[in-house]
């Protein structure tokens, strides 16, 4: 902005158009990176040529590559991580994270600019934060190493040991190579760019607040004499249940100039502006009741509901007013188990049955 004082008016009106226009001309639908997340591994051996082969790239995620090879394997493991801690947090929801097409990874869901998506980028940069993280502290790469700047005698008389994750780099990375698609793709839809960077921004945000001091102590029988602390990431479920939080929490957006500049602000004027930590979204979502690939459902027929709950993992919610089944299920299961001297363990069988409840 202080550039923008020195310049005439007239120029800097055009560069503020020159710039508006070439805002409209980026964006991105879709992170096809994540079916990285599909390979069994990527050896850091490879050649750097191996970039352009690789699924899913954008041209400007294949130059981050060939320059930092022995990086894609912590980035395909956190695209996996991602995934896998998606379907996790949602196991219960009518929209369960499934991967529509195995090769698209998420196929036409993520054109939709709804919370889902949002939280699928938010997961999926907090994934590659965290493995590249990781990557570091275990030794795995050249260019990064434990944060050794945390040392010395705390003030609470702990000693600081060496290893604590050194996140700025595995922020620095995913910021580097995941936003990189959103800034070069070309669309006219900013809002979209804005929306993904935003959500981008809130998963590597909720790795770095998640830090914490992890302590072990020495000394004689479990006496604490010693105690060397260190700061350590929050275990990647963690940060998922943190993000779902947010998820929960998200605030719907809408594209404003302020001050000729875009930026997404609350659709509910009462609500304050979206923190660099929360999730935001533009579109409500469909109820993904019945399949349909406009939007990437599969639909709720054939899941597992609770005949209990009220909350969405309820046969009522998640089978949407369809009704279900009940199966009765006969588990034959190890009991009564006896240790004879010596040394063998002996047990019976035993079935029991358990109603399970399937919707229409
Ligand atoms: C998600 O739901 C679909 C059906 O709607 C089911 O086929 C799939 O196995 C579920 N995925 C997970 C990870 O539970
Ligand atoms: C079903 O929901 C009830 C009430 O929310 C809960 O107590 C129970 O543990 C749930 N059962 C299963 C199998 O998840």
């Amino acid at each position: 902005m202080h550039l923008v004082k020195f310049l005439p008016k007239n120029l800097a009106k055009l560069l503020l158009v020159i710039v508006v226009v070439c805002w409209c001309f980026l964006g991105c639908r879709g992170i096809k990176w994540l079916a990285l997340a599909k390979m069994s591994s990527i050896s850091a051996k490879q050649l750097p040529e191996m970039c352009q082969e690789l699924i899913g790239l954008a041209k400007r995620q294949q130059k981050i590559c060939r320059r930092n090879v022995e990086v894609m394997d912590s980035v395909r493991f956190g695209a996996h991580m991602a995934i896998d801690e998606c379907q996790h947090q949602f196991r219960n929801r009518r929209w369960n994270c499934s991967t529509v097409d195995p090769v698209k990874v998420f196929g036409n869901f993520l054109k939709l600019g709804t919370r889902e998506v949002a939280f699928v980028h938010a997961i999926s940069s907090a994934g590659v934060a965290h493995a590249v993280t990781r990557a570091c502290s275990k030794g795995d790469l050249q260019h990064c190493g434990c944060d050794r700047t945390v040392n010395g005698r705390s003030a609470e008389g702990f000693e600081w040991s060496g290893c604590s994750d050194n996140i700025a780099f595995g922020i620095a990375f995913s910021q580097k190579f995941v936003d990189a698609r959103e800034r070069l793709r070309k669309s006219k839809n900013i809002k979209r760019v804005l929306m993904n960077l935003h959500n981008n921004e809130a998963g590597r945000k909720a790795v770095e607040d998640s830090m914490q001091v992890v302590c072990k102590c020495h000394g004689v029988s479990g006496s604490c004499e010693l105690k060397t602390c260190w700061r350590s990431m929050a275990t990647f479920r963690q940060i998922g249940a943190i993000l779902k939080e947010s998820f929960d929490g998200a605030t719907e957006v809408k594209l404003e100039h302020k001050k000729k500049r875009p930026a997404l602000v609350p659709v509910n004027n009462q609500f304050k502006p979206p923190t660099r930590s929360d999730i935001v979204y533009l579109v409500a979502s469909p109820d993904f009741c019945e399949p349909d690939p406009k939007t990437g459902s599969l639909g709720t027929s054939g899941r597992v509901c609770n005949k209990t709950s009220k909350a969405i993992d309820g046969c009522d919610l998640l089978c949407c007013g369809r009704g279900y089944e009940t199966r009765t299920m006969t588990i034959v299961e190890r009991c009564q188990c006896k240790f004879y001297w010596c040394c063998y363990v002996s047990c019976e069988k035993c079935t029991r049955t358990v109603d399970e409840h399937v919707c229409k």
